[in-house]
């Protein structure tokens, strides 16, 4: 066997137990930062995007993120006195949102299990950014309990969603997520979704080369037209449990061509300063964009690194602060949440050290590197930290 290209090797060590310090001038009065909205990184990076993991557990067991073979029933999951309550995650991202956040994304593992998800999004669909408006708020989800759960999370105040969907076709569909999971029941949740007002609506397919890159035109035609944005991910090498290997990665350029061979498309300047996706319209016949034909989205971590105005930040289902995807220890916020000396400033000074002192950027790292061999820096997984 050869051991160094086993796709299932264990994690020795568990990355959730480790976190770094608050850096102590943080509580120190001459060092203070208040929230103003003026944060920025070591890059210069401000930060506006705050992703919330609900919860790490998930009813999917996507190869790509949760392999069977770890995430078995013998897999710790985060005790319930460990999360966060709905309470302290609303009282730090009204920190965040002082520091100047105007996207707040609730992810998981599966963000829809995690009881009363309505009542949070309720708590943090009254905060206002520092313009005084609402937030972007919006939610990624596998559209499992889409269907029975679209309206109330409307009602809630969520105002758009994400859905993964990795391929149209039952088969390819049930063994991605190797849960058996009909694809009709995701398309059912989409449907309710778009009913409810959840939109625009975004689905997000992760392509692997060999498993369901034949799944992108029926995709891409399917949802041309329809108002929804496709996404097509690269699949990324997050975590240390899913065997990443470059060979499985089908660069987004490869996409961008097989798509526009059959379904011309434009390129489009970014909506927004340092988004994830790039944007490409579908044509219409003399080459212009053709809004109602709608437009597509590539996501190239692995072979176009956008670390350079990443604006990201996220927190972990039991209130650790990760400044990157691939991060491999967050800063513990939950003792500050709990410590009752200690008030909303306190916790503003802390996630502003934090992120002056941010320096990361590891898919332009791991673009500097040789296929196929990683930075040998060791990751969580991101069913724990959220996409
Ligand atoms: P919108 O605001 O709807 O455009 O969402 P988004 O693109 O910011 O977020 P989403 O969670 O839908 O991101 C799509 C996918 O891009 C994720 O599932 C990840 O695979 C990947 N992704 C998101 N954020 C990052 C990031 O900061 N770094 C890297 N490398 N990949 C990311
Ligand atoms: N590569 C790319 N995207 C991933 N996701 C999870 N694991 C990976 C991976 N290895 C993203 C997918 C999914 C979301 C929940 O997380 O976009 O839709
Ligand atoms: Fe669950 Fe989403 Fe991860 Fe799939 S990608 S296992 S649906 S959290
Ligand atoms: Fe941001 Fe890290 Fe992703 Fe780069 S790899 S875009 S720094 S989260």
């Amino acid at each position: 066997m050869t051991e160094r290209h086993s796709p299932r090797v264990v994690p020795l060590i568990d990355q959730r137990s480790a976190s770094h310090h608050t850096p102590a001038a943080a509580f120190s009065p001459d060092t203070r930062i208040a929230a103003n909205g003026l944060l920025s990184d070591t890059l210069g990076r401000p930060l506006r995007d705050l992703r919330i993991s609900v919860t790490d557990r998930c009813n999917f067991r996507c190869n790509y993120c949760m392999p069977k073979e770890i995430f078995d029933k013998d897999y710790k999951y985060l005790p319930h006195s460990d999360l966060l309550s709905f309470e302290e995650i609303t009282r730090i991202a009204k920190v965040f949102v002082a520091h100047g956040v105007q996207k707040i994304r609730l992810t998981g593992g599966e963000p829809l299990l995690r009881k009363n998800i309505e009542l949070l999004i309720e708590q943090l669909s009254a905060l206002r950014t520092l313009e005084g408006q609402p937030l972007d708020l919006t939610l990624t989800t596998n559209g499992s309990l889409l269907a029975r759960k679209a309206r109330a999370l409307k009602a809630a105040g969520l105002q758009r969603v994400t859905v993964s969907l990795d391929g149209l076709d039952d088969a390819v569909f049930r063994s991605m997520n190797d849960v058996d999971f009909p694809v009709t029941d995701v398309l059912a949740g989409i449907e309710a979704a778009q009913e409810a007002g959840l939109g625009p609506i975004k689905i997000n397919m992760v392509v692997k080369r060999g498993t369901n890159a034949h799944e992108i035109l029926p995709m891409a035609r399917r949802f041309k037209g329809s108002g929804m944005v496709l996404r097509l991910i690269e699949y990324m090498d997050v975590g240390a449990t899913n065997g990443w290997r470059m060979n499985e990665v089908m660069p987004s350029a490869e996409v961008v061509q097989l798509i526009h061979a059959e379904l011309p498309l434009v390129q489009l300047e970014p909506a927004n300063p340092g988004e994830t996706a790039q944007r490409w319209g579908y044509a219409d016949a003399s080459g212009q964009h053709d809004a109602a034909a709608g437009e597509i989205g590539v996501i190239s971590s692995v072979t176009q690194a956008f670390c350079s105005d990443c604006n990201r930040a996220r927190l972990s289902t039991e209130g650790k602060l990760f400044l990157c995807l691939f991060a491999a220890q967050g800063y513990d916020l939950r003792s500050i949440l709990r410590n009752e000396n200690a008030d909303a400033a306190d916790l503003a000074s802390a996630i502003g050290h934090i992120w002056q002192g941010r320096t990361d950027r590891y898919s332009e790292l791991r673009s500097a590197m040789a296929a196929d061999t990683g930075t040998g820096i060791r990751r969580v997984e991101m069913s724990y930290i959220g996409g």
